[in-house]
């Protein structure tokens, strides 16, 4: 096989997958092939291609689908008979395009072992619980990610447009491959304002009907004219509160990359330190009251089509666990629910499944309520950390216990919850919900076991948590358990409904 591997190059998507398609049924493995980028390098602009055509894009053909084509009949000389065309199901497909987009320059090649292994059975390779399968989502969650926050903090100024020109000009340097997905968003949401996007690497022009792509500008992000800038300037200065200013929050909300780039990352220094030296007012800046909206020339929401809050749970970079967690799991239950049971995170089928207990540890707890007379409909759960920490044991992945940082950054959420549930009476199933339910991080459950204390307002009652009760070895010590919670249970309706 070695004398007849010969680089296959590849400029998108939609050539990787041409030519891993044809490899596949050639039986060639993924060792017997070289994958390259058109000319060598690793870029997908070299002829711009992404996971979705712009709307009437004008993008260049993809250059190499021919090119790949013939040189598999050339890598792919194989005794063996041909295989059929390969199937894969739509949610393999999605990952693997979306995993296009992220900068790595084995990509290719690693997109092609996943399909081979997919083709040779191996369904874990959709596993986040696989080493492949979990980078594969991982690239997939970063590049998603960066669609995300393109969206979110590209910036439009404003230019006086000439004859053919765009009104609005943006420059951005995205992380990865996502220009091409970025810009069919905008198309669909602005209309026929013309606009251009540049990028190290392309520029992608809308001329409100098509878009076109280009290389980079000559001088890059100082060929962005600035108009605009001035007004959004004013207006990002008079809503800002110093007040409401955390610069923790801030920098872990728009990372510092973002800044530079946005034309209020320059205000920012100068606003936190004034803050910080005690300017602070309370509300909004009295230059806003005192102007009407419409005396703002630049309306926010065209300033920044569809800005995305960066603050939804989805969203969260408060720590690190969001980077290997399929999603963040969020409480639920009733709204306005009398008690609120609080856990410690997600487990491996929450994690999946995006629920609160839905595991063996939830089985469990709905058999504890059951057996205290309490309806989980009538309930709120939710837990301490909201992303699934864990750590890879074979093919498993391991729960591992979230540190004293990772409650402490996820306590933002609980608290959000505390406040609009409002409780009577908050139940902690363990030690790492009771930390940061009383947010001590020397709390230990052994001091508050049968013995309800008020904290903040309301009432919070200890007991083990359910994971606790079904690997406590033993029967008679998993009746002990078992009946400790289901008393802790008791107590709290007792305390809510009486
Ligand atoms: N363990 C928890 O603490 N919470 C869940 O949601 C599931 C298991």
């Amino acid at each position: 096989m070695a004398g007849f591997m010969q680089p296959i190059a590849v400029a998108g998507f939609d050539d990787w997958r041409a030519a891993a398609r044809e490899l596949i049924v050639r039986r060639v493995p993924p060792e017997s092939v070289q994958w390259t980028a058109p000319g060598g390098g690793g870029d997908l602009f070299g002829a711009v291609a992404g996971p979705a055509p712009a709307p009437g894009a004008a993008d260049q053909p993809a250059a190499s689908v021919n090119q790949g084509a013939a040189c598999v009949a050339a890598a792919s000389v194989s005794a063996a008979p041909a295989l059929p065309a390969p199937r894969v199901p739509r949610e393999l497909m999605d990952l693997l395009q979306r995993a296009a987009c992220y900068r790595a320059d084995d990509r290719w090649a690693f997109l092609y072992k996943i399909l081979w292994r997919w083709q040779q059975g191996q369904r874990e390779v959709m596993s986040m619980a696989d080493e492949d399968g979990s980078r594969l989502h991982g690239m997939a969650r970063a590049v998603r990610r960066e669609e995300h926050d393109m969206h979110a903090y590209l910036r439009f100024r404003e230019r006086p447009a000439g004859e053919g020109e765009p009104r609005f000009v943006a420059w951005f340097e995205p992380a990865h491959d996502v220009l091409p997905q970025v810009a069919r968003h905008f198309a669909e949401r602005m209309g026929r304002t013309t606009w251009l996007i540049a990028t190290p690497d392309a520029t992608v022009l809308w001329d409100g009907a098509a878009l076109h792509t280009t290389g980079p500008l000559a001088h890059g992000a100082a060929d962005i004219e600035d108009e605009g800038e001035a007004l959004w300037l004013t207006y990002y200065r008079s809503i800002f509160n110093p007040a409401r200013l955390n610069p923790d929050v801030m920098h872990s909300h728009v990372r510092s990359r973002f800044w530079k780039n946005m034309p209020e990352g320059a205000l920012v220094p100068d606003m936190v330190s004034q803050a910080a030296a005690g300017a602070r007012r309370v509300g909004q800046a009295s230059a806003v009251g005192r102007r009407s909206g419409t005396t703002i020339p630049i309306a926010a929401e065209k300033a920044q089509p569809e800005r995305q809050q960066p603050h939804t749970l989805d969203e969260c970079r408060r720590c690190e666990l969001w980077e290997h967690a399929t999603q963040a799991v969020p409480g639920e239950g009733a709204k306005k629910a009398r008690i609120m049971l609080v856990g410690e995170q997600p487990g491996d089928q929450e994690d999946l499944q995006g629920h609160p207990f839905v595991g063996p540890a939830g089985t469990l707890l709905d058999r504890a309520l059951a057996q205290a007379g309490i309806e989980r409909s009538k309930v709120y759960v939710t837990n301490a950390v909201k992303h699934f920490k864990w750590e890879p044991r074979g093919k498993r992945r391991l729960h591992k216990t979230p540190a004293q940082k990772e409650i402490l950054a996820c306590h933002y959420w609980l608290e959000g919850e505390l406040e609009h549930v409002a409780p009577q009476v908050v139940v902690a199933l363990g030690s790492t919900a009771l930390k940061a339910v009383l947010e001590d991080s020397h709390a230990a459950l052994k001091d508050y076991m049968d013995q309800p204390v008020q904290h903040a307002g309301r009432w919070v009652v200890a007991t083990y948590h359910p994971a606790y009760v079904l690997r406590v070895p033993g029967a008679d010590e998993k009746a002990r358990a078992l009946a400790a919670m289901v008393a802790a249970l008791r107590a709290a309706a007792k305390i809510a409904y009486e």
